[in-house]
């Protein structure tokens, strides 16, 4: 099951959200992945802390490496797995964020990459039972191509009358 946490809007709880049910999830025995799409790089540090960007090159690793190789020698391209990082918690897996998820996009979207995300969770499939995808608080690249790559959409949202406004504008994006 391929779930995404989705609202356009920012700070409305979609990577405690993510980060928790992913938790609970492994903490039942479940083998669990959190793909973390925000440039922010949250579920990443709620899960592994900081990261040193020495030890970690950004532009080789995380989600940004998953996609930049998609635009690569097709013969180099690795498996989804070998971008995904271990956690200090059992069960728990995580496909990180980086900085330079901002710097690929422009290119990853002019070259009609919007599908890649879904081929890579079809290539890892049975090898985990749950898979959480955290996005920015942005309809851009990234979050389309998670919607696309997802079985279900969870939507946290405040309880007001601009958030209930802007919902309508969500359904209708992710439909
Ligand atoms: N259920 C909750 N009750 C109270 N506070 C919460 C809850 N969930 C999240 N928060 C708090 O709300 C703030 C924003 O949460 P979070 O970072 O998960 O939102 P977000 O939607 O991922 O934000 P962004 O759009 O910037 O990525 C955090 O300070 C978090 O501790
Ligand atoms: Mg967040």
């Amino acid at each position: 099951m391929h779930r995404v946490v989705f609202n356009q809007k920012g700070g409305v709880g979609k990577t405690s959200i993510t980060c928790n049910l992913a938790a609970i999830g492994a903490s039942q025995g479940l083998r669990t992945l959190v793909i973390d799409l925000d440039v922010q790089g949250n579920s990443t540090h709620y899960l592994v802390g900081e990261v040193d960007a020495e030890q970690y090159p950004a532009e080789a690793q995380g989600v940004s490496g998953l996609f930049k190789q998609t635009v690569g020698p097709r013969k180099m391209r690795q498996n989804p797995d070998a971008f995904v990082w271990e956690t200090p918690f059992e069960n728990l897996f995580l496909l990180p964020s980086s900085p330079y998820l901002a710097e690929i996009e422009k290119e990853l979207e002019a070259r009609y990459k919007i599908y890649k995300l879904r081929d890579a969770l079809a290539k890892l499939k049975g090898e985990y039972d749950r898979i959480y995808i955290d996005t920015p608080p942005n309809f851009n690249f990234y979050s389309k191509s998670a919607l696309i790559a997802a079985d279900r959409v969870l939507i946290p949202f405040d309880c007001d009358s601009f958030a209930r406004q802007s919902l309508y504008e969500l359904m209708l994006n992710i439909e």
